[in-house]
């Protein structure tokens, strides 16, 4: 099918201008002004921008967590992504301790095939014998892998402690693989978990006590010197405090290659939330890392616009309040996640390009294309270009939306941002050329999702190689000393 998107102003993190996107099948073939194409289906992007479909490079659809799943699949999940504007997520394999991660994957690759959108998965480290090893590097080869996650807090379930970090942070090294890290410390997570509530802190406010920000910024500062020592670029996720985003800025400032991810729930939304007098409300926010002071939130804006972080995400993973309850008695039975997918765009759209903290350019690099970098899926994703795949979204930015549960088509019966309205939003949303959200209707698929193959990173580690290498220690040559 031809579709040609017309009148708009096309975005892209290289700049912004007034053109119409020709698009043949699932990819873009043209992008100019004054595009013509006889017999093409013709959507009217007057007043609109229209820029790349959203990258969120960090959700967990159907996530099996804390002894139950995340309530969100894959077909729910994209399709709610798709109503927000975004059209890739890289998604989260974590194999159990002791599980073939390569096993692993291939559940998750069964449980993704029902996306509507497209979609690729990073793969967790959480256990390390010699077949770990060997997997990587199947995984790097011939599965399209080429990130691994690291988990620093969960102790006693999925941690990895900092031998598992440095066996794979090397085995990455050897592959080209990019290492991203939950940056907590897991042993002080766990300590300060057993105090609080050994004092009689039971409810959702004992979370946030027992994940100080020190805590990250321990565990952010000892990756990225791991990293650092053993000449591996690294990616934090979920990047939520002034401790972490502090080490992240002077790694940067000394030329070290390291990449952090923000929230778009960390930028706005604050810890008063736990102190919420309805457990249900105050319990939906428990995630990890916990929402911060105030002050973080500023703090975190700035590494936004200043380029410190690169990438906006959601952590995406849903649990239903039923679900949440497994925590009643105790804070730290309560699975840890929020909702987030479908909102991301319009919450950074609305406290971002509307505030003048961004503009749209630095918008589509926040929201797509630095993810489609860091993550080597560009030009293919990320960028509207002759040859790219077709994942565009129609933004029209006086488009108003008041978000709700009752409304949202995020599979969770709450949703973290309820009764706060923005402005712009997406109009229309197509995936590899087929229009999957318009009219304020879902359009999805069950399987017109594919998966995504990302490449290792064979030039840029040649960089680092240098890097490494310029640092290489000498002997010195002496004489043997006499007797
Ligand atoms: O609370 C969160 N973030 N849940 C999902 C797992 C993780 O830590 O990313
Ligand atoms: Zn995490
Ligand atoms: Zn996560």
């Amino acid at each position: 099918m031809t579709i040609l998107i017309k009148g708009g102003t096309v975005v892209n993190a290289t700049g912004e201008s007034r053109a119409d996107v020709l698009i043949e099948g699932e990819t873009i073939a043209a992008v100019g002004p004054n595009l013509q194409a006889p017999g093409a289906r013709v959507i009217d992007a007057s007043g609109a921008y229209v820029m790349p479909g959203g990258i969120d490079p960090h959700t967990h659809m159907q996530l099996p967590f804390m002894g139950t799943v995340a309530s969100e699949d894959f077909f729910t999940g994209t399709s709610a992504a798709a109503a927000g504007g975004t059209t890739t997520i890289i998604d989260f394999v974590i194999p159990d301790p002791k599980e073939n991660i390569l096993a692993a994957y291939k559940k998750w690759r069964g449980w993704a095939e029902k996306s509507a959108a497209d979609y690729s998965l990073h793969v967790a480290i959480t256990w390390w014998d010699n077949s770990v090893y060997e997997d990587m590097g199947t995984l790097v080869k011939d599965h399209g892998v080429n990130s691994f996650k690291h988990f620093m807090a969960y102790k006693n379930a999925i941690m990895a402690d900092d031998e598992i970090l440095v066996s794979s942070f090397m085995r990455a090294r050897e592959l080209g693989a990019l290492c991203t890290v939950h940056a907590e410390n897991g042993e002080l997570v766990f300590r300060l978990q057993k105090e609080i509530f050994e004092r009689g802190i039971t409810g959702p406010e004992g979370h946030p006590l027992s994940r100080p920000p020190e805590v990250e910024g321990e565990a952010a500062n000892r990756a990225i010197r791991i990293a650092e020592v053993l000449g591996v670029p690294v990616y934090l996720v979920h990047t939520s405090c002034i401790d972490a985003l502090e080490a992240v800025t002077r790694a940067r400032l000394e030329g070290q290659r390291v990449f952090a991810e923000v929230l778009s729930q960390h930028l706005v939304i604050d810890d008063s939330v736990y102190r919420n007098p309805d457990w249900n409300h105050a319990a939906h926010y428990v995630m990890s890392p916990p929402f911060r002071p105030k002050e973080h939130q500023a703090a975190l804006w700035r590494g936004l616009q200043a380029g410190v972080l690169q990438t906006t995400a959601t952590d995406h993973c849903c649990f239903c309040t039923p679900q949440k309850q497994a925590g009643l008695e105790d804070f730290r039975k309560i699975p840890n996640g929020t909702n987030g997918v479908e909102d991301r765009m319009g919450v950074l759209w609305h406290h971002g390009v509307r505030t003048g903290r961004l503009t749209p350019s630095e918008f589509v690099a926040v929201t797509s294309t630095n993810a489609a970098r860091i993550f080597n899926i560009h030009p293919k994703k990320g960028v509207l270009a002759p040859g790219a795949d077709a994942d565009v979204v129609v933004w029209d930015p006086a488009k108003t939306r008041t978000i709700s549960a009752k409304t949202h088509h995020q599979n969770i019966d709450f949703n973290i941002y309820e009764g706060m309205t923005t402005v712009g939003a997406a109009a229309v949303t197509l995936s590899r050329g087929r229009v999957l959200w318009e009219n304020d209707k879902l359009q999805t698929e069950k399987g017109w999702g594919k998966y995504v193959n990302r490449a290792p990173f064979a030039d840029y580690w040649g960089a680092q190689k240098i890097r490494n290498e310029l640092a290489t220690p000498t002997a010195v040559k002496r004489e043997k000393p006499k007797k």
